[in-house]
């Protein structure tokens, strides 16, 4: 007996829960009552199949298995262990079809196929294990190694439910969004439970948001699976047996979605398809934003927001962390510190600041609060499984917190921003809505919860807690602002999050390593649908030098979201605070990310789009080459600028690998070919980035914030490329919903060089008209010696060749054809 205790504990999880492992293993706390380890049920073999529309149901005489054609490249699998499914419900998807061009069901002796254009799901009739198969190359991907299983849970009722694949010997994973180590995943295990991880390390796990989503790559292929559960889940991607990768959560269905490549790409683009892309964000809400907590009284905010416009440093919001509210009463004022918010709102306003707010979850329990007086009077406020209300500590002291799953409590909520709203604030932060509690973490597992209408204990709800909670700010805000776009940020999330809210990645420390989780990070929640998503630059906890927080900076310039955050004991974090020469370098990059916001802006319109996400690793631009893989520095923002930042202190120099093509240094226009490495020298005020050659990189003249000054002319920076090369450039009003109703314009190049004279197409759709006439080019790389220039045919004389030998002329805006001809 002594044995077998030891090794079962030998075999505890360091997650030390109270569930199963992937060895079948239950560990329970007591383990008095509980020696025997609990055996889990497989699926055995097929002996029934129907087929109901674009549904098929398998049983094996008990449990049922639904295969859902989807799309012709993705399929949903759903486990029933005794027959029954759960209502069909997603926070994360909110419409299961999409078109279908063709599907079809084949029996043969040993298998079942479901085939689309795309791909076959195969279900093997005697063991029932599942595989894909795609139709043109018959590659196996995502195939079971062991059926579905599931054990029942005696506690709380429902099942643990597990899947196991096969991990091929050179397959790699990328994917899982908010985790801190290495993006390659292969290797190691993970689990999901939003978590307020203040200072976090390298690699721990969990973090603040969950995202069940992982990509597979092998033999060049790639596939996505999707493993829509909101209960604490678990992957393990080669860990505990080399051979396997398993995914497997605490209760609900064991539903996933397999999503066809072969592409990284098209894979990150089909769970967008499912789980949403991220609203057209308020322009300005991609400019830089400056945070503290906290900047108070209000004579210290308008003296940070001077600061930016004495020094001509750019910035487009400040931000009142929690010392703005009443004793940290959500949707109040402290009037001592703030005694005329619209006044200083306003003022702010007017020098082109807009006020960001923080919003908490947690209501402080006071009789003459109104807000908690009207969600008591409402019962909106979370119970535990005896009644008694859900209480614990969090900033205001003793909290109740609302039930952001009850669609009448986020109507509510929603509707609690209107002072705010009217009193100028433009954007809303909300935080600790994993939900974070002192003491205990976050809320036990037997808070009750409405699940839209579904009923749920926390155990169900925890993942999603946060997501409904900046969903009802989003769509609130929405209706309060009438057409203009909400601008909101949370710090726990759930897949489908960027429908409603950017991130951040929480409370990071101010060391180097940190500045390498950052880029990995911001990368990582990019592929994985959440592309909105910045770090504290800086780092929130610790003292950065200015080195560090130059560095940082540098990045944020290409991070989708660019905030510098710091904690309240921090010492001054401005880009100032540090002296020169490093007040010099920020201001310059900072002034970068304002050059390049037609660019970036046009970045943000092919995501939400198309689904593109807005930064690319190397492993998504070249998954057939298996070292990149392993390469997690360089990424490129949108599809033509590659970056790659300085994460080591005193580095003057650094290698850098450039993808497939030809790409420009960006900042001495030297042409370098791809697929190969690099040495680039990285003195302090300059970062290695690169232009893809025959890209059109549309700027802006500098300015202190979007919208300061009319734009007269869009500089049009053109590469070169003896290739054909298409950019596309998006423009609109900037912060309205115009745009749904075609009022946008998607402009398209085309450009082509062959030695002897460079072509330039543009083709444009939408109906918005900007307000400039012109285009300024500045034509970087042509091999050769101008001669002549023709607009729509037309010959131009008005050219000349600047002392970077980069050839200048200007256009209509709407031009359809040039060409430029050698001499
Ligand atoms: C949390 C947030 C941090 C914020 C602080 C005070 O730690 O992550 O960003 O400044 O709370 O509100």
């Amino acid at each position: 007996m002594e044995e077998s205790l030891n090794n079962e504990l030998d075999h505890i999880s360091p997650l030390n829960e109270n569930i199963p492992d992937e060895e079948g293993i239950q560990h329970l706390n007591n383990p008095v009552t509980d020696l025997k380890p609990i055996v889990k049920q497989y699926l055995t073999s097929v002996k029934e199949v129907k087929k109901e529309n674009n549904k098929f149901y398998f049983s094996d005489g008990s449990a049922r298995v639904e295969v859902r054609v989807v799309s012709d490249e993705i399929i949903r699998v759903r486990l029933a262990p005794h027959g029954v499914f759960l209502d069909d419900f997603s926070y994360a998807v909110p419409q299961v079809d999409q078109k279908v061009t063709l599907f079809r069901l084949e029996e043969t002796t040993d298998h079942y196929l479901i085939s689309t254009n795309v791909v076959t799901c195969r279900v093997s009739k005697a063991d029932f294990l599942i595989s894909f198969i795609d139709i043109h190359t018959g590659l196996v991907s995502g195939s079971d190694a062991s059926a579905m299983h599931w054990e029942e849970n005696v506690e709380f009722g429902g099942y643990y439910v597990f899947a196991t694949k096969h991990c091929q010997p050179e397959e790699n994973f990328f994917g899982l969004g908010d985790k801190s180590g290495n993006m390659n995943l292969r290797g190691r295990k993970f689990q999901n439970w939003n978590t307020d991880a203040y200072s976090y390390g390298w690699d721990q796990d969990p973090l603040y948001r969950t995202i069940p989503f992982y990509m597979g790559i092998n033999e060049g292929a790639t596939y996505g699976i999707f493993f829509d559960n909101t209960f604490r889940s678990y992957f393990d991607f080669g860990k505990e047996d080399n051979v396997k990768t398993s995914f497997w959560a605490d209760g609900g269905e064991l539903q996933y979605y397999y999503m066809h490549g072969p592409h990284m790409m098209d894979v990150v683009k089909r769970y967008q398809s499912l789980t949403g892309t991220h609203q057209l964000p308020p322009k300005w809400a991609i400019g830089y934003h400056q945070c503290r907590w906290s900047y108070y009284p209000e004579s210290k905010v308008r003296e940070i927001a001077e600061g930016f416009r004495s020094r001509e440093i750019p910035c487009d919001a400040i931000y009142l962390d929690i010392d703005y509210m009443d004793g940290y009463r959500c949707f109040t004022w402290n009037k001592k510190y703030f005694p005329d918010p619209k006044k200083m709102i306003k003022d702010l306003a007017n020098i082109g600041m807009k006020t960001v707010v923080m919003i908490d979850p947690g209501i402080k329990v006071d009789d003459n609060y109104w807000v908690f007086k009207e969600g008591k009077e409402n019962n909106y406020f979370c119970r535990r499984s005896d009644d008694y209300f859900m209480e614990g500590h969090v900033w205001p002291g003793r909290c109740q917190f609302p039930d952001f799953t009850n669609p009448e409590v986020r109507e509510w909520w929603g509707g609690l921003y209107k002072e705010l709203v009217d009193l100028g604030v433009a954007g809303v932060w909300n935080d600790m809505n994993e939900p974070a509690v002192f003491g205990s973490g976050t809320f036990p597992n037997d808070v009750r919860h409405n699940y839209d209408g579904r009923r749920g204990s926390h155990r169900k709800a925890h993942n999603v807690y946060g997501m409904q909670m900046v969903r009802s700010t989003y769509d609130g805000l929405k209706k309060l602002q009438r057409n203009k776009r909400p601008f909101t940020i949370t710090r726990a999330g759930y897949s489908g999050m960027q429908r409603y809210a950017c991130v951040w990645t929480g409370d990071n420390v101010a060391t180097w390593e940190h500045l390498k989780i950052a880029n990995i990070q911001c990368q990582r929640m990019s592929i994985s649908g959440v592309p909105f998503c910045g770090t504290d630059i800086g780092g929130f906890s610790g003292e950065p030098d200015g080195e560090l927080f130059t560095r940082w900076i540098q990045l944020g310039v290409f991070s989708p979201f660019m905030r510098a955050h710091s904690a309240g004991d921090t010492s001054e974090r401005e880009p100032w605070s540090f002296g020169e020469p490093f007040t010099s370098i920020n201001r310059k990059f900072i002034e970068l990310r304002y050059k390049l916001m037609p660019y970036i802006y046009s970045v943000f319109w092919e995501h939400h789009r198309y689904g593109f996400p807005i930064l690319r690793p190397l492993a998504m631009l070249e998954q057939e080459n298996i070292a990149n893989h392993f390469r997690q520095d360089e990424f490129t923002f949108g599809d033509k600028i590659l970056v790659c930042p300085v994460l080591e202190q005193g580095a003057t120099s650094r290698r850098i690998y450039l993808p497939k093509g030809k790409w420009y240094n960006f900042w001495s226009h030297e042409l370098l070919n791809g697929e190969d490495e690099y040495v680039i020298d990285t003195p302090l005020e300059t970062m290695p980035l690169f232009v893809r050659a025959g890209s059109i990189v549309p700027e802006y003249p500098v300015m202190q914030y979007v919208g300061e000054k009319p734009i007269d002319e869009v500089w049009l920076n053109v590469y070169y490329a003896d290739y054909e090369v298409n950019s596309f450039m998006y423009e609109d009003h900037g912060d309205t919903f115009a745009y749904e109703q075609d009022i946008y314009l998607e402009k398209k190049f085309n450009v082509k060089g062959d030695g002897r004279s460079l072509h330039i197409e543009q083709s444009i759709e939408g109906l918005y008209t900007p307000n400039y006439e012109l285009y300024d080019y500045n034509v970087i790389g042509l091999p050769f010696t101008v001669g002549k220039i023709f607009v729509d045919d037309k010959e131009i004389f008005d050219f000349s060749i600047d002392e970077q030998k980069c050839l200048r002329f200007k256009s209509n805006k709407n031009f359809m054809r040039i060409n430029i001809l050698k001499a």
